[in-house]
C-alpha cells in the first residue's frame, strides 16, 4: 500500500467501526484514496454513516419538497454497493464473489455463513434498511493469501469485483448517487492464475481442456471392461490442450481415450476444463475416464465456436504459419478452442499473450503411464506424496526456477528421439567436462530472474518498475551467457587446433553449443534493457520499497491495535491519537516524493524536473523571506489534507503579528502555536503540486513506452529464457553426475538393455548419506532374455532392481546421465510397472481389483518396445489364485507383448512352470548365513532361482513379539516338514501337473 492511500485511510480516525454485532470496517475509511475529503453521500433510507461538511449542509428555512417526491417514497432497497454485489452473485453463480470497497474485498449475504469459516474470516453485520446483512472482508493487500485459501485449498473459483469509478457523464447529479460500478474483472481459477505469488514456482500451473470426439459410452458400458468398451476407449478420438498462463506456454494434442488417463498425469493440470455439454455424464465417470487423478473438474460453455487455428490468433504472441496450421486435428482444434475461450471468459478484461501452440505427439515421448508416474515416485513419493523423496527431487539441482519446470516436464516425458536426447546429452558432457566452464555458467545463472514469468506479467498490461529492472538485468546476463558460450566455444577450438599437431585427434564437435548460441537473440531485448536501466532509478526504488515496507508495517500495527483493543472490549484511543498525528502530512517535514524514474529518462521528464526545483527554490525563497518578515525562525510552509496550503509558527514566534502580512488570513491559534493561509503561498504551493502531477504523469508514460518495447520484444525473449533453461538443466544434470558418479547412457535403436553396476538413483543416494554401499547390478534384459523372472528373499532388494532398471531408462531419455558404470538402452516408447499395492475403496476397488486393473492395461498396452516391471502380481489373493494370475502375465508378455520385462515374485513355481519360455532367464537375491547364526543380505543379482523368503528374519527385524516369533518359526517348521514329505512322493514333473489346469487355460 502506498503511503498516500494509508495515510489518506487513516485520516479517516478508525480503521474498524464497533457496532452492536462486532467489528465492521469503517465507511469512511473506504472512501479510495483518490477521495482525500470524506464527501457527502446519501441513501435514502440506508443506515450508513456519512461525514457531511457543515457548508454543505441546507441553512435556515427549509423549502418544502415537491408533491411528486413525497409520494412517490421508493421502496426499501439495499444500498447500492450491496445491490451490485448481489447481482455479481447472481452472474458468477458458481464462483465466491470478493467485491472491493475502499480498501477492503468484501463478502455479504449467503456467501459469509458459507464461506468466512472456512477461511477464518470474522463475521460482522452490516446495518440496512432490509435489516442486519452479514458481511466479512480483509484487507485488499491480504487478496492473495484469501486467493490462495479458496482457489488452491478449497478449490473454489473467485470472481473479483473492483469498483470503478463511473463517469461523470454517468454519475447522477444527486447527493449520496453512487461514484462507483462494481465489475467483475476476472475469475480466479486454479487453473488461471497468472502472477499470484502463491503459485508453484518449481512447477508449471497447467489448465487443461478435454475434448472428445462423439458421444460417451452408454450407461450400461462404463463399468464393464469388456472388449467393446476397450474398443470403444481405443477408438474414440480425444484433443487435448493445455494452457499454462503465467509462462504463457501453450500445446496440443490428439489421442484417443485410453491414453488419456497418462496424457492427463503427464500434464498434470490444476484444472480440466470440459465441455458443458459433458455435464451431464457425472464427475464420477468423467473422473474415470481421466484416470481418477482427483482432478478439479469445470464444464464451460464456448461462447465462441473457433473452426480453425487461426482464429486463436489474437491471443498468440505470433499467428501460427499457414503451412502448419494443416497439421492440427479437429479435436485439437476444438479443445485449444475450449481452452481459450474459458481463459478469456475468466480474464474478461485482461489480454493475454501465449506462446503459439506446440503440436505434442504420442509417438515424440516415452508415455509413462499414470501408474508408473507414481509408482516409481518421480514426482513425489508412494507413501507420502512429499517431494523429498522422488527421483525429481534427488536429480533437481537447478538454480533457476523455470529451469526446475523444464526438467520436472522432462522427466515425465522422455523423449523418443535420439537426435534430441543426443544432443542433450552432449550439453551435459561438455558441462561434466568443463568444470570452470559449468560453474561460470551457473553463477550467470543465478542472476537471472523468472523471465517467463515476468513476461506474462507485461503480457496483461501488468509489470512494474521492480520487474522491469529484474528483465533487464536478466537480458545483461543473457548477454554474458552468449559471451561465454561464444568464448568457450573458441578456446575449445584453439585448444583442440594445437592438440592437433601433436595428437592426430578429430576437432570435436561443438555444434550443439553453436546451436544454443545462435538461439540466443539479443538485438532487440539488449536494447530494451538498455532503455529501462536508463530510465529507471534503481536508488530510487530501493528508498521507495524501504518508504511502503515502513507504511505497510504501521498499517498492519495499526490493524493490530484495532483487533485487540475490540478483542479486549476497549475503545482503542491509542489508535486515534496516533491516527491524528499522521493525518496531516506536511510538505517541508514530511518525507521527500520518491520518484523511481531518473531525472534524464525523457526531455519532458527532465523539463519537469527543472521546473519542479525552480518552484521548490521559490518556495525556499518564501519561507526565508517569511521568517525574516515575521522573525519567526519555526516558520513552515505547509499542506495538509484537510487545510490544503497553510503557514504554520511554533513557540514564541507565534506571538509575532500578522496583521502586517499581505493575504494573510488566520485560520487558528493556540497559545504557542499559529495557523495562516497565505495567497502567496497557496499559489506556489498549488504550482508545486501541479509540477508533482507532471512528473508522475511522464514517469507513467515512459513507464508505459517501456513495457510496450517487453512485449514487442516477447517473442525473443522467451525464446532466449527458454534456451537458459535448457543451460540450466544441463548444468544441474552435469551437478548430479560429477557428485554421484554418473554415466553418459548411450541411446540405441534396438530394444535391449545393457547395463552394467546400474544403481537406484535415490536409494544409492540414501544408503551414502549414511555411510553404506549400494550393491550395483547389471542389467541386460532384451536381446536373448526378455524377460528377469526374479525371487529372492525378503529385503534382498527385489523391488529395488525392478525400479532402478526402469529410472535409468528414464533418466536415460530424458537426456541425463544415469546411476551406472555403462549403460546402452535400446529407445522405450511406453514404461509400465506394476509395483506397490494400492486400494481404491472410495472407487468400489479392492487391493486385487486394483492390482489386476494395472495388469490389464500393461498387458492390453505394451509393445515389444516397451519396458516392464512387474513386482509380486498376484500377492493379493491365495496362493493358488496368485501362481495362476502371475503365469497368465508371464505368458502374455513372453508371447504376446515381448517387451522387456522385469518380473518380481515370492511365487517360485512360476520359475518351475515357465522352464520352457526361451526368452525368459531366472534371477535372484540371496541372504548369506554364517555358521555363528548370522547374516546378511546379498543384494547381488545372480543366475538361478532362490526358494527361501527368509521372511521371519525380516519379521523379527521388524519387531514381531518374542512369544509370537516362536509360533511362526513352529508352524514355517511344521509346513516345510510337510513340503519335504510330499516332495518325496512327487516326482519334479509333477509340479508342473500340479498346475496342469492352470497351463491348459493359459495357453488357450
Ligand atoms: N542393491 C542394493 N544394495 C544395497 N542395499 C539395497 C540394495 N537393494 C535394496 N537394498 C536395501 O534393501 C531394502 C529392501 O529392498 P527391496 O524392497 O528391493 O527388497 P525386496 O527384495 O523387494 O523385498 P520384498 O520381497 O520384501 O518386497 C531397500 O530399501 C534398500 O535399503
Ligand atoms: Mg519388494
Amino acid at each position: 500500500m502506498s503511503r498516500k492511500s494509508i495515510l489518506s485511510s487513516v485520516g479517516c480516525s478508525t480503521l474498524l467501526c464497533r457496532s452492536s454485532t462486532g467489528l465492521q470496517p469503517c465507511r469512511a475509511l473506504r472512501k479510495p484514496a483518490t477521495s482525500v475529503f470524506c464527501s457527502p453521500t446519501w441513501c435514502r433510507g440506508a443506515k450508513t454513516k456519512t461525514v457531511v461538511k457543515a457548508s454543505s449542509l441546507p441553512q435556515g428555512v427549509l423549502a418544502p419538497l415537491p408533491r411528486d417526491e413525497i409520494d412517490t417514497v421508493p421502496a426499501k432497497a439495499y444500498p447500492t454497493v450491496l445491490q451490485q454485489h448481489l447481482n455479481n452473485v447472481r452472474k458468477f453463480n458458481d464462483c465466491v464473489v470478493l467485491t472491493r470497497v475502499g480498501d477492503f474485498y468484501e463478502m455479504y449475504f449467503d456467501q459469509v455463513k458459507q464461506y468466512a469459516p472456512l477461511v477464518n474470516l470474522k463475521v460482522a453485520k452490516r446495518a440496512t434498511v432490509l435489516g442486519d446483512v452479514p458481511m466479512a472482508g480483509f484487507q485488499h493487500t491480504q487478496l492473495d493469501r484469501y486467493l490462495k485459501m479458496f482457489v488452491q485449498d478449497l478449490g473454489k473459483q473467485v470472481a473479483i469485483s473492483e469498483q470503478v469509478r463511473l463517469p461523470d457523464s454517468e454519475r447522477s447529479s444527486k447527493a449520496g448517487a453512487p461514484m462507483y460500478d462494481r465489475k467483475v474483472t476476472r475469475v480466479v481459477t486454479a487453473g488461471t492464475l497468472i502472477d499470484e505469488s502463491f503459485m508453484d514456482p518449481y512447477e508449471n500451473n497447467y489448465l487443461l481442456a478435454v475434448h472428445l470426439e462423439g458421444a460417451l459410452p452408454a450407461h450400461s458400458a462404463h463399468d464393464g471392461r469388456s472388449e467393446a468398451y476397450e474398443r470403444y476407449k481405443r477408438t474414440t478420438k480425444v484433443g487435448l490442450s493445455w494452457v499454462d498462463l503465467s509462462s504463457g506456454d501453450f500445446y496440443t494434442q490428439s489421442s484417443d481415450l485410453a491414453s488419456l488417463p497418462s496424457l492427463a498425469a503427464r500434464v498434470g493440470p490444476r484444472e480440466v476444463v470440459l465441455d458443458s455439454t459433458m455435464e451431464s455424464a457425472g464427475q464420477a465417470q468423467l473422473q474415470k475416464l481421466l484416470g481418477e487423478g482427483g482432478y478439479s473438474l469445470h464444464y464451460h460453455q464456448t461462447t465462441q465456436t473457433a473452426s480453425s487455428v487461426a482464429e486463436w490468433t489474437p491471443m498468440l504472441e505470433r499467428a501460427v504459419p499457414d503451412k502448419d496450421q494443416d497439421n492440427f486435428t479437429a479435436p485439437e482444434i476444438a479443445a485449444g478452442s475450449l481452452v481459450l475461450d474459458y481463459i478469456r471468459n475468466k480474464l474478461i478484461d485482461q489480454q493475454i499473450q501465449l506462446q503459439p501452440p506446440v503440436r505434442r505427439s504420442d509417438d515424440e515421448y516415452m508415455s509413462i503411464d499414470k501408474q508408473s508416474l507414481r509408482g516409481l515416485e518421480i514426482r513425489s513419493t508412494l507413501r507420502d506424496g512429499t517431494f523429498q523423496g522422488s527421483v525429481l527431487h534427488a536429480v533437481r539441482h537447478t538454480v533457476t526456477k523455470s529451469g526446475a519446470r523444464l526438467l520436472s516436464q522432462r522427466l515425465v516425458s522422455p523423449s523418443m528421439s535420439l537426435s534430441v536426447i543426443n544432443n542433450r546429452l552432449d550439453l551435459v558432457q561438455e558441462m561434466v567436462g568443463q568444470d570452470a566452464f559449468c560453474e561460470d555458467v551457473v553463477a550467470l545463472l543465478r542472476r537471472t530472474s523468472d523471465t517467463l514469468r515476468l513476461l506474462q506479467r507485461f503480457s496483461i498490461g501488468k509489470g512494474d518498475a521492480d520487474d522491469l529492472l529484474s528483465l533487464a538485468k536478466t537480458v545483461d546476463v543473457m548477454g554474458r551467457l552468449s559471451e561465454v558460450l561464444h568464448d568457450h566455444i573458441v578456446a575449445h577450438q584453439d585448444g583442440v587446433v594445437e592438440q592437433e599437431e601433436d595428437v592426430d585427434l578429430e576437432p570435436p564437435e561443438l555444434g550443439f553449443l553453436w546451436d544454443i548460441l545462435g538461439r540466443l537473440d539479443l538485438q532487440g531485448p539488449a536494447r530494451v534493457s538498455k532503455s529501462i536501466q536508463h530510465a529507471i532509478d534503481e536508488d530510487g526504488l530501493d528508498r521507495r520499497h524501504v518508504a511502503e515496507a515502513e507504511d505497510q508495517a504501521e498499517a498492519e500495527e495499526m490493524t493490530d491495535e484495532v483487533v485487540s483493543a475490540d478483542t479486549a472490549g476497549e475503545k482503542g484511543p491509542r489508535l486515534a491519537k496516533r491516527a491524528s498525528k499522521t493525518k496531516v502530512t506536511t510538505a517541508e517535514s514530511g518525507p521527500e516524493e520518491i520518484w523511481v524514474m531518473r531525472r534524464n529518462a525523457s526531455p519532458t521528464l527532465e523539463r519537469a524536473h527543472a521546473d519542479l526545483e525552480k518552484l521548490l527554490d521559490l518556495k525556499r525563497e518564501l519561507a526565508r523571506r517569511l521568517r525574516e518578515q515575521l522573525k519567526a525562525e519555526s516558520l513552515m510552509l505547509k499542506w495538509g489534507a484537510q487545510l490544503g496550503h497553510y503557514c504554520h509558527i511554533k513557540g514564541r514566534d507565534a506571538q509575532g503579528i500578522l496583521s502586517a502580512l499581505e493575504g494573510a488570513r488566520s485560520i487558528g491559534s493556540t497559545k504557542s502555536t499559529r495557523t495562516f493561509y497565505l495567497a502567496d503561498w497557496t499559489h506556489l504551493g498549488v504550482r508545486i503540486d501541479d509540477s508533482k502531477l507532471r512528473i508522475r504523469t511522464e514517469e507513467e508514460r515512459v513507464f508505459g513506452k517501456l513495457r510496450g518495447q517487453v512485449v514487442e520484444n516477447l517473442m525473443k525473449l522467451r525464446r532466449n529464457a527458454a534456451v537458459l533453461d535448457e543451460l540450466d538443466v544441463a548444468c544441474s544434470s552435469a551437478t548430479i553426475a560429477k557428485e554421484r558418479n554418473l554415466v553418459r547412457p548411450i541411446l540405441s535403436e534396438d530394444t535391449s538393455h545393457r547395463i552394467v553396476g546400474g544403481r537406484h538413483p535415490t536409494v544409492d543416494a540414501g544408503l551414502k548419506a549414511q555411510g553404506r554401499v549400494f550393491t550395483a547390478n547389471d542389467c541386460a534384459v532384451g536381446d536373448q532374455e526378455k524377460i528377469y523372472l526374479i525371487t529372492g528373499p525378503n529385503m534382498a532388494g527385489k523391488s529395488t532392481y525392478l525400479r532402478q532398471n526402469a529410472l535409468i531408462t528414464i533418466l536415460a531419455q530424458t537426456g541425463c546421465f544415469v546411476p551406472a558404470d555403462y549403460a546402452v538402452i535400446g529407445l522405450v516408447d511406453k514404461i509400465f510397472s506394476r509395483v506397490g499395492s494400492a486400494d481404491n475403496l472410495y472407487q468400489d476397488q479392492s487391493t486385487f481389483m486394483v492390482e489386476m486393473l494395472e495388469a490389464a492395461e500393461i498387458l492390453k498396452q505394451a509393445t515389444p518396445r516397451s519396458f516392464v516391471i512387474m513386482d509380486e502380481v498376484g500377492r493379493g489373493t491365495t496362493p493358488e489364485d496368485g501362481v495362476a494370475v502371475g503365469y497368465a502375465c508371464l505368458h502374455h508378455l513372453h508371447h504376446i507383448n515381448k517387451s522387456r520385462t522385469l518380473f518380481a515374485t515370492h511365487f517360485h513355481a512360476l520359475a518351475d512352470m515357465t522352464r520352457d519360455f526361451d526368452a525368459l532367464a531366472c534371477y535372484c537375491t540371496d541372504v548369506a548365513e554364517a555358521g555363528d547364526g548370522s547374516w546378511a543380505y546379498v543384494h547381488k543379482l545372480r543366475r538361478g532361482v532362490n526358494r527361501e523368503s527368509h521372511a521371519l528374519k525380516v519379521a523379527r527385524l521388524a519387531g514381531l513379539p518374542e512369544s509370537a516369533m516362536a509360533v511362526a518359526a513352529e508352524v514355517l517348521a511344521d509346513l516345510q516338514k510337510e513340503r519335504r514329505r510330499s516332495a518325496g512322493h512327487h516326482s519334479a514333473s509333477l509340479t508342473a501337473l500340479e498346475y496342469g489346469p492352470v497351463l491348459a487355460v493359459a495357453a488357450g
